[in-house]
């Protein structure tokens, strides 16, 4: 039997699994680390503990699974998006990595919009300029810390910082590289006019490839530390959410799912490279060749209702140790108990600032319509409803490009939540399904493996064959009833003037550029 590993670099933690060539997880391995968040809307982490949970979590699975290192023939790479990774001539990291989260580059899109007309990153990148993103990270620090940037040689994202440490090659994978805003989306490869506007050079970049291409095999020094032999291939692997697509096997067009986890998303495929009017959902390559996908969601899913657990739930977090159980298990509980709309709570989920649909790193999030009737039970629905209606609004897009999606398959931590999930089905009208098996990007990426060293043949027949369909939640016309009209205000609430002056931090609306994106310039 062969076998296959996969590393996420998650937000959270780094998951790291084996699995055999039939898709059974023999092994897996899980360590978390901190988020730093030194300023307002700053989210930083660093790179030195991702690279000490993947080597730990990596040595981990080998020795649990038992398996012989001869056996384990790739390994795939996955992680969150954006991050900004910065290296000195040496290969070590100059600073925290500045990550995906972070909403501190506002201005940068302005920059961004002076380098290049609109029309032209959205032409290249397939992507407004949008302040989460590499490159507006990369202005930041070129105009915030000019000695920082002085000593940058390479350019990194994160999952492909620790492809360095693993094989000491600097590549990324074609997914994760849309996410930069520097590659040309359409024709997969870098932009010289893009690099050229951002004052970039090329060779501080890594080589791009397909996701399933081989980027390179393990450093003996790393082989032998993890019990594995120097012949294991790396594959340049995913972006997470694209690693979670060949996970839950969407991969044929209009195929979809929907995950929950620190931020959410709606993600489909698509066999064609389809420009999205005003850039209004992201648009990036995906991991089986020669297509693409578009995506779009709350940054503040599973984080709007981890903080509030956090803040407001400690009488939970003590009933659920002295029980035994989760306390994620009591809030879906309580959450259950209240009908939908949470007698008329709302809750905008823009906790961290937010993307599609709106592109405004600025705005902030709010519980509107308290009443003394409400208790925490409604306060925690009316979060997973917020995520929802945010969720709702981006699949609103893709039925408005024609792209109506009738299984909607789901993923990620808040997956696991039946409210959650009814809520969903109600929203978008139509089947929700869980996977069997639901081991998420680090999955998927142990698929790509699996697929650059020969073990399978092609990605989306291995992909369809490995995720199996489990429970589905079907829609409730009733409550949809019901949640139609919370969720024609919740948009309305966004759009509503004083609203967006008190959600700004200094009292400014947004400009909106084009319609859908917004620049930060005061006025
Ligand atoms: C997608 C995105 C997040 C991160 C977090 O654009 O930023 O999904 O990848 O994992």
């Amino acid at each position: 039997m062969r076998y296959l590993i996969g590393i996420d670099i998650g937000t959270s933690a780094t998951k790291t699994i084996l699995m055999d060539e039939e898709g059974n997880v023999a092994a897996q391995a899980v360590r978390d680390y901190p988020l730093y968040q030194p300023d307002n809307g700053w989210a930083e982490q660093a790179p030195e503990d991702w690279q000490q949970a993947a080597l730990e979590t990596l040595k981990q699975v080998v020795e649990q699974s038992g398996v012989n290192g001869d056996d384990i023939k790739g390994i795939g790479l996955s992680g969150q998006m954006h991050g900004l990774v910065m290296l000195d001539e040496a290969g070590n990291p100059i600073r925290r990595s500045i990550i995906w989260c972070d909403q501190r580059s506002g201005q940068q899109v302005d920059e961004m919009l002076k380098l290049l007309p609109y029309e032209k990153w959205l032409e290249i990148t397939a992507n407004p300029p949008i302040a989460a993103w590499t490159a507006a990270k990369l202005l930041w620090v070129k105009r915030h810390e000019p000695e920082v940037y002085a000593k940058c040689r390479h350019i990194l994202l994160p999952k492909d910082y620790i492809r360095y440490v693993l094989t000491g090659q600097f590549a990324t994978d074609v997914s994760d590289a849309s996410g930069m805003q520097m590659l040309d989306v359409k024709n997969r490869c870098w932009s010289d006019e893009v690099l050229e506007a951002l004052g970039v050079q090329k060779d501080m970049l890594g080589k791009v490839y397909e996701s399933q291409e081989v980027t390179g095999r393990l450093l003996q020094s790393v082989a032998e530390k993890c019990g594995l032999t120097a012949d294991v291939k790396v594959v340049a692997g995913s972006a997470d959410n694209a690693g979670a697509a060949i996970g839950t096997g969407v991969v044929r067009d209009g195929d979809a799912f929907t995950s929950i986890g620190t931020s959410a998303l709606v993600y489909t495929h698509m066999d064609h490279y389809t420009p999205i009017p005003e850039g209004s959902l992201h648009l990036c390559c995906s991991c089986v060749p020669g297509c693409w996908f578009t995506m779009g969601g709350p940054q503040a899913a599973g984080l709007s209702l981890e903080w509030f657990k956090d803040n407001y739930c400690q009488d939970y977090k003590e009933k659920a140790k002295k029980d035994g159980r989760s306390t994620y298990d009591l809030i879906n509980e309580a959450a259950a108990d209240i009908g939908p709309g949470s007698e008329r709570l709302i809750f905008m989920p823009y906790l961290m600032g937010e993307r599609t649909p709106h592109m405004n790193p600025r705005c902030r999030g709010a519980f509107v319509g308290l009443n003394i009737i409400h208790t925490k039970a409604h306060l925690l629905r009316a979060i997973m409803e917020g995520v929802a209606y945010s969720l709702a609004d981006c699949n609103n897009i893709l039925k408005n490009l024609g792209i109506a999606v009738e299984d909607m398959r789901v993923c990620g931590g808040g997956s696991k939540s039946p409210v959650w999930r009814r809520i969903m089905a109600d929203l978008y009208g139509c089947n929700i399904i869980q996977l069997e098996q639901e081991e998420g990007p680090a999955y998927g990426v142990a698929i790509l493996a699996g697929v650059g060293t020969g073990v399978y043949d092609d990605v989306r027949d291995v992909s369809k064959k490995l995720a199996r369909c489990g429970r589905v939640t079907v829609p409730d016309e009733e409550e949809a009833a019901v949640y139609r009209r919370y969720h024609a205000l919740y948009d309305r609430l966004y759009d509503h003037r004083i609203l967006m002056i008190c959600m700004n931090c200094k009292g400014t609306v947004p400009r909106r550029v084009n319609n859908i994106g917004y620049s930060t310039g005061s006025r």
